[in-house]
């Protein structure tokens, strides 16, 4: 086992070990990166008012999300090419899931293919281990889009997550500078079969982006929902809502769940802190979907912040692509356990001993405390 401080020291650590094409990849965001640095900022404003002497000698962090028992309320974020960061790619990161009891969401953009990915996963879990979802991104050729679904649904994925906040790609530009592409040996596996799977360096800017503007579908709009509702009988996930009123919609359209997310800050900089939007969508359609979140998560603290103003459920992103780095399956799974050891510690000094006991009146914004100005602690 990987002995880690805490998540944001891992980032440092993993950026000694990483080629500095993969770090910057990693843990860039878009434009001046506004967004990036706002998903954490905003956890820093919210402060919570811990109920005392109540029991907490038993704390119950499981929870379940889309009907199936988590071990604790966060999950794997789909993030691509875990090649970069170790051999064993997202083979190590799946099965760090499945030993942490907790769902692993695949990105198409990964190295390894959905048919392997799952049996690992599998293999590394225990009984009623809640499985791994899949992560879709349109592609402009709707006949290999189909084939995707069709294989992921026949691989034993249990949900599809829909990315609708990437019709282009964000301006990243470390990313341009590096000119990113795949080194030789990685590909964009999953669709390999299908003729989309090289992703070269370029002669300027990223490889990513051209993948992206040549590849991906910009007309995709709330019919391509339905129609995806159509050829699958997996309940499909919307991630990248930061509006209620797009809440509402993906609830018209039949989805199961939402993320509200802004792709770690790497798709449209200057929108708000995900913390922040979440709670607005609770209250439009969290009384009829399940509602998750991630962006920024880094402490047990921000768990509870984020469940307390409603979130099903966490994801985490590049913490585990560090951890990975550092560690192999190992190291992603030294993240959980940092995860869950904080989690619990704030439950007890919180007084919530179960996570239905965590509600909204645990978090109050910072300038909302007596004695506290808005002027003085909002958002630069
Ligand atoms: C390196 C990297 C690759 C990502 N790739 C994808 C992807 O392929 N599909 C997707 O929906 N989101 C992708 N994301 C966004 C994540 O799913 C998630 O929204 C974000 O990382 C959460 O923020 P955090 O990294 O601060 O935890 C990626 C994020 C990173 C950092």
């Amino acid at each position: 086992m990987i002995a880690i401080p805490n998540l944001r020291a891992l980032q440092g650590l993993a950026g000694e070990k990483l080629p500095p094409m993969a770090f910057d990849y990693y843990s860039g965001g878009a434009d001046d990166e506004i967004t990036l640095r706002e998903n954490e900022a905003a956890y820093g404003r919210i402060r919570i008012l811990p109920h005392m002497l109540v029991d907490v000698s038993v704390v119950e962090r499981h929870t379940t999300v889309l009907g199936r028992r988590v071990a604790m309320p966060v999950l794997a974020a789909p993030t691509a090419f875990h090649g970069l960061a170790h051999p064993d790619g997202e083979l190590a990161t799946a099965r760090a899931a499945a030993e942490a009891g907790t769902i692993f969401v695949l990105s198409t953009l990964s190295n390894t293919d959905v048919e392997a990915v799952v049996p690992a996963y599998d293999a590394a879990a225990g009984p009623g281990a809640p499985g791994v979802w899949f992560q879709l991104y349109l592609y402009k050729d709707r006949a290999a889009t189909r084939a995707l679904v069709e294989r992921v649904e026949a691989a034993g994925c249990r949900a599809l997550v829909l990315t609708v906040d990437a019709p282009v790609i964000g301006r990243r530009e470390r990313d341009e500078k590096n000119r990113f592409g795949l080194p030789a040996g990685l590909t964009v596996r999953n669709m390999v079969a299908h003729g989309y799977g090289t992703l070269a360096s370029p002669d300027e800017g990223s490889g990513l982006a051209h993948y992206v503007a040549t590849m991906l579908d910009t007309s995709q709009s709330w019919k391509d929902v339905e129609w995806l509702a159509g050829i699958t009988r997996l309940p499909i996930v919307v991630k990248g809502i930061l509006r209620a009123s797009d809440g509402r919609r993906a609830k018209e359209a039949g989805v199961a769940a939402l993320v509200v997310s802004n792709h770690g800050g790497r798709q449209l900089d200057g929108v708000p802190a995900t913390i922040d939007a979440l709670e607005p969508i609770v209250a439009e359609v969290g009384a009829e979907l399940e509602v998750l979140v991630d962006g920024g998560v880094r402490r047990g603290t921000d768990v509870l912040k984020a469940l307390a103003l409603g979130a099903r459920a966490v994801l985490v992103g590049r913490p585990l692509l560090w951890g990975l780095a550092l560690g192999g399956q190992a190291g992603a799974r030294a993240v959980y356990s940092v995860l869950e050891r904080e989690l619990v510690q704030a439950m007890m000094l919180s007084g919530v001993p179960t996570i239905g006991a965590i509600r909204r009146d645990l978090v109050k914004q910072a300038w909302q405390i007596p004695g506290r100005s808005k002027a003085e602690l909002a958002p630069p």
